[in-house]
């Protein structure tokens, strides 16, 4: 059965008492030096020390991981100078569906405006727009823990404009005292962790009640899934839906528009699902990165192994459920409070990864009008015919640090 957490009041969860010093970092992701590339070239292919090798290295950014304009966002979020745009500078380094950031924000001296920007949506696999409400709120939720950092009380309305859907909120900022909490000053250390997760070390039952005690929204339950039954039962699914993603070739070709294949391409786009980021081997992710551009079936194999891998690691997961899974607001409510969890653990040293192909399927199971596979299998995974599934991910403790991921500049997502 699914633990549910009834939610606590405000008050009780502003994290001011946290820990400020982040928790040391797991085996460090490594920078490769020229040397260390051809030992590894070495030890499997020969083809990659001898003509362009090395050239290509460099040109892959095998060098520079996490460097370069579409990482600058993570260095630079927060600006000398006090003021709103610096909540957009959070804003930006916000967790969102494939990496697509579909945000846009109009910006004034007492006043933010978000808008939804939905050439950025993913077609076929975010249908109803609901990883696209989720990543909105993470960014919602990076600018309230801004404001006070900035001298702002903020004070958020959802969807202001009944005429335009895409108007996603208005934030009203007003003088206040400053206040740098830890969750704010976490923002640029949280990433999602795609790498194996450390079986030894155990999540503990304090860790998910503090994460549960930061769900300050009665809209949105947090369900977590421990112990060996539950473990089984969520991650057989996980898998299972890895797998039926990849043999739907229609939406996992449409999906494929996010992948940035080169370091040309991530550092022109700065934004997309990257090969850094994905969790893979050191061994793989620069041999990868040297190689031609993988087809689509190899970067299915890295998927479906990927997956297998998080799964099996998991310390435990969770799903984030609400009331009407096609409510904007709700699924806003459910993003705040997934960038909030994520802030948390990271202060905590905690890793995370949203794991989300169960609810993409059951969307796409109404799309097409194919039998509720995955829809009736997490309606039972939640059990209470009041909630409905809107995102699942799993937590525990990494055996690397996870890579940046890129982001675009703050010129591009500001709207006149
Ligand atoms: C609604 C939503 C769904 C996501 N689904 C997945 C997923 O299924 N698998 C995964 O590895 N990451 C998933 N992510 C994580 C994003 O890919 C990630 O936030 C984005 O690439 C930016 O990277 P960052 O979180 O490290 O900043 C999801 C994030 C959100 C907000």
């Amino acid at each position: 059965m699914a633990l549910d957490v009834t939610p606590v009041p405000h008050e009780q969860v502003v994290p001011t008492a946290l820990p400020i010093t982040l928790a040391p970092a797991p085996h460090a992701p490594q920078k490769f030096s020229r040397r260390r590339i051809f030992a590894l070239a070495g030890a499997g292919t020969v083809v990659l020390v001898v003509g362009g090798g090395v050239w290509r290295a460099a040109d892959q950014g095998v060098f520079s991981t996490g460097e370069g304009p579409a990482y600058a966002p993570w260095s630079d979020w927060r600006a000398a100078t006090a003021g709103p745009l610096n909540l957009v500078r959070a804003a930006i380094l916000a967790a969102n569906a494939h990496n697509t950031q579909p945000w846009l924000f109009r910006v004034t001296d007492t006043r933010i405006d978000v808008f939804a920007d939905l050439s950025r949506r993913i077609t076929l696999t975010d249908p109803f727009l609901s990883e696209m409400h989720i990543g909105l709120g993470c960014a919602i939720e990076n600018m309230v823990l801004t404001a006070p950092a900035n001298g702002y009380a903020p004070l958020v309305t959802l969807l202001p404009d009944a005429t335009d859907a895409t108007h996603i909120a208005r934030i009203d900022l007003t003088p206040a005292t400053t206040n740098a909490s830890a969750l704010y000053q976490a923002i640029p250390h949280r990433h999602t962790n795609r790498y194996p997760y450390d079986t030894k070390r155990l999540v503990t039952q304090p860790t998910l009640d503090a994460l549960s005690a930061l769900n300050a929204d009665a809209q949105v339950r947090i369900l977590w899934f421990v112990g060996a039954n539950q473990h089984k039962q969520v991650g057989d699914l996980m898998n299972a839906a890895a797998h039926a993603f990849v043999a739907d070739k229609v939406m996992n070709t449409d999906d494929n528009i996010w992948y940035r294949a080169t370091w040309q391409e991530l550092q022109q786009h700065r934004d997309g699902i990257t090969l850094d980021a994905a969790g893979l081997s050191d061994f793989t992710r620069v041999l990868g990165k040297m190689l031609p551009p993988e087809s689509l079936d190899q970067q299915n194999s890295y998927f479906l192994s990927g997956v297998a891998s998080q799964v099996s690691t998991a310390g435990a997961f969770g799903i984030l459920a609400v009331p009407n899974k096609r409510d904007d607001a709700q699924r806003m409510a459910a993003g705040r409070l997934w960038q909030r969890m994520h802030l948390w653990s990271t202060t905590q040293g905690v890793a995370m990864q949203p794991l989300n192909q169960m609810t993409e399927l059951a969307d796409r199971e109404v799309v097409l009008g194919t039998p509720p596979r995955f829809g009736t299998a997490l309606t039972d995974l939640v059990g209470d015919s009041a909630w409905q599934a809107l995102f699942s991910f799993r937590l525990g403790y990494a055996t690397q640090t996870a890579f940046l991921s890129p982001r675009r500049a703050l010129n591009d997502v500001l709207k006149p």
